[in-house]
């Protein structure tokens, strides 16, 4: 029987990093998939999450796509992850790994994403609009801030007295759980997409 190697990923990210130690966490001691490059494009919180288990980290310059895609090539890597990752990826970078790059938004899309959509910014859109709940979105990745097709979401009630704050701490709970979840499918072949549309095939003998 052969034993297939373990998928690599790649997760790219700017900030605190708190979605990308809930990967390692998920991916803690799996022999299907391993987090093997972490990305940034500057010195970040997250890029030392990696350094602390022994994973190869460090800043890149998100512009140079040809150097980003040599790094992802020499590590080997199968699936790109976006978490909290701020700058748009080069459309060559895209182009190498078609369908194969995921990214994780807090909050409905196509409703309160693109350029400039990130962190507080969309919490306050979304209790501007009036909305009366919000929630996760994953999807792949094309050529435009949070635009390509929508693998997965999960929503989010809002609370009366809700704030960005309090809104943005509930979404980023779920986003802990959502993003894990969808890392695992991706690896495991499950995620198929059609023209725009994507979805995820349920695990093998798990009830549907
Ligand atoms: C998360 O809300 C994510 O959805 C958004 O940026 C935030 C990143 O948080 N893209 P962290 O760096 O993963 O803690």
């Amino acid at each position: 029987m052969s034993v297939e190697s373990p998928m690599r990923i790649a997760v790219f990210v700017s900030g605190t990093g708190s979605n990308l130690e809930s990967l390692f966490e998920s991916f803690e001691g799996s022999s299907t998939a391993e987090i093997a490059l972490v990305l940034a494009d500057r010195e970040a919180p997250g890029l030392d999450r990696a350094r602390r288990r022994d994973v190869i980290a460090g800043v890149i310059d998100h512009a140079d796509e040809a150097a980003i895609i040599e790094l992802l090539e020499s590590h080997q890597i199968d699936w790109v992850v976006l978490a909290g990752y701020l700058r748009r990826i080069p459309s060559e970078v895209v182009a190498r790994y078609p369908n194969h790059i995921l990214n994780i938004h807090p909050a409905l899309l196509p409703q309160f994403g693109g350029k400039g959509m990130y962190g507080h910014r969309v919490h306050q859109a979304v209790l501007a609009a009036g909305e009366s709940e919000s929630g996760v979105t994953v999807h792949l990745v094309d050529d435009e801030y949070d635009h390509g097709p929508i693998v997965a979401q999960r929503k989010v009630p809002i609370e009366p007295d809700d704030t960005p704050e309090t809104l943005a701490a509930r979404v980023l709970a779920v986003e802990h759980q959502l993003l894990p979840e969808v890392v695992r499918a991706a690896t495991e072949g499950r995620i198929h997409v059609e023209d725009r549309e994507a979805w995820i095939e349920e695990a093998a003998g798990r009830s549907s």
